[in-house]
């Protein structure tokens, strides 16, 4: 098995992962460090207060906490300005946020947007809601042979009607990390806005938006090692200036009467209702702990533990990897005979959980050919104990299914 040549020891940081256990669903969650836990326990059990309207001390300072985690996000992905920063519950909300207020406003029936065949569902369906309001056209640009999307045909099927882009920035099933900077070149070169979706590419690469140069941005927090039900949209300031509410209520608005209700600027125009509190006090804490260990040597550490893996389940009989060599922290693979759901149980028994299922990418599962994946997804957390617990279960599916 190929060494990790940039090991990071930090499992005695995650209390809720066993030291028998090998968590390899990263990319469907990420286990959490105490610095969170401790994050949100202080949260709950010593500061807490609401945010943005309370007079009273707690508040005021339970509202400098807030809005340092908005600048914490904005320095962390290399926003221009925390007013950039819109807190949403996660990528789905962030996607349907934009597609409902941007989309529903800078389109209109006939306008294309291209999507590509491996996104989330979360970045299909609220196009495809959109579609059915107001009549847009989807695309879908084809993938690579080894998984990538393909950029040359991005290329191609590009035309001045085309009004958004919006890919994945990497691939929550074959890892595939896409070459953003030319994604949003090809984009502006037809005058489109481009939409990334960093859900993946956050916890593995370190983004910045004024080197990307995209016009959206969206991520969760809960596979940042931070807590779920808080994540971020990030905008240009003009675009967000452009966008009229797509919920109302409290906090997000200027002046209400029944006559007339004017809004408040951004990002407050998109916060309506009492924000997740302490969900962006624990995603502050989440990102310091990922930069105290800087993305790069995290990226390092999940590129070698996926080299390790692939090497290893390349020489089982019957595994079909899918994705690229270089894929970011991410293996998909089948087994020639075992349905993906009968490698992820009895991976269970022997302690080692894999997620196993189509993944919310459909669209991904047909042009793969097969109904579902079995995935596993690394974290800071795993090493080369977790990659050879894996290939150990993998064996027993084998010997079990002949
Ligand atoms: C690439 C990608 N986009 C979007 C999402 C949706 O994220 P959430 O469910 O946190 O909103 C996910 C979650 O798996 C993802 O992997």
């Amino acid at each position: 098995m190929t060494a990790v040549t940039a090991p990071l020891d930090t499992l005695a940081d995650f209390p809720a992962i066993p030291k028998d256990w090998a968590y390899l669903d990263t990319a469907a969650t990420a286990q959490k460090p105490l610095p969170v836990i401790d994050a949100i326990l202080r949260s709950y059990g010593e500061t807490y207060a609401t945010v943005q309207r309370g007079v009273y001390q707690r508040s005021a300072d339970m509202t400098l906490a807030f809005e340092a985690g908005r600048r914490r996000v904005a320095q962390f992905i290399g926003a221009t300005s925390p007013d950039e920063i819109v807190f949403v519950r996660g990528a789905t909300e962030a996607i349907n946020l934009v597609a409902q207020s941007w989309g529903g406003t800078h389109l209109k029936a006939g306008d294309r947007i291209l999507l590509s065949t491996l996104e989330h569902h979360s970045n299909i369906v609220p196009w495809q809601l959109l579609r059915d309001r107001i009549g847009i056209e989807i695309d879908v640009a084809p993938l690579t042979a080894d998984g990538r999307i393909d950029l040359d045909a991005v290329e191609a099927m590009l035309t001045p009607a085309h009004k958004l882009v919006a890919l994945a920035h990497v691939s929550n099933v074959l890892g595939s990390i896409l070459d953003a900077k030319r994604a949003v070149a090809l984009a502006h070169g037809v005058g489109a806005k481009i939409l990334l979706d960093g859900c993946q590419a956050v916890p593995r690469l370190s983004v910045d938006m004024k080197a990307l140069g995209c016009d959206f941005y969206v991520f969760s927090g809960h596979k940042l090692y931070g807590p779920t039900g808080i994540g971020a949209l990030w905008a240009r300031g003009e675009i967000l200036e452009s966008m009229p509410p797509w919920q109302g209520g409290g906090a997000m608005i200027d002046k209400v009467s029944f006559a007339r209700t004017t809004y408040a600027p951004p990002p407050a125009r998109f916060e309506a209702g009492t924000p997740h509190i302490v969900g962006v006090l624990g995603l502050h804490a989440a990102i310091d702990y990922v930069e105290t260990m800087g993305l790069g040597a995290i990226h390092a550490h999940e590129a070698a533990l996926v080299t390790a893996t692939r090497a290893a389940l390349g020489t089982i009989n019957g595994i079909t990897l899918f994705g690229p060599e270089d894929s970011a922290g991410i293996v998909s693979f089948a087994m020639e005979g075992v349905h993906p759901h009968d490698i992820g149980t009895i991976l269970d028994e022997e302690k080692v959980a894999i997620r196993a299922g189509h993944h919310c990418a459909q669209p991904l599962m047909d042009h793969l050919g097969v109904p579902a994946t079995a995935r596993a997804s690394f974290g800071v957390y795993n090493s080369e104990n977790d990659v050879a617990a894996l290939v150990r279960g993998l064996e027993r599916v084998k010997r079990i299914f002949g």
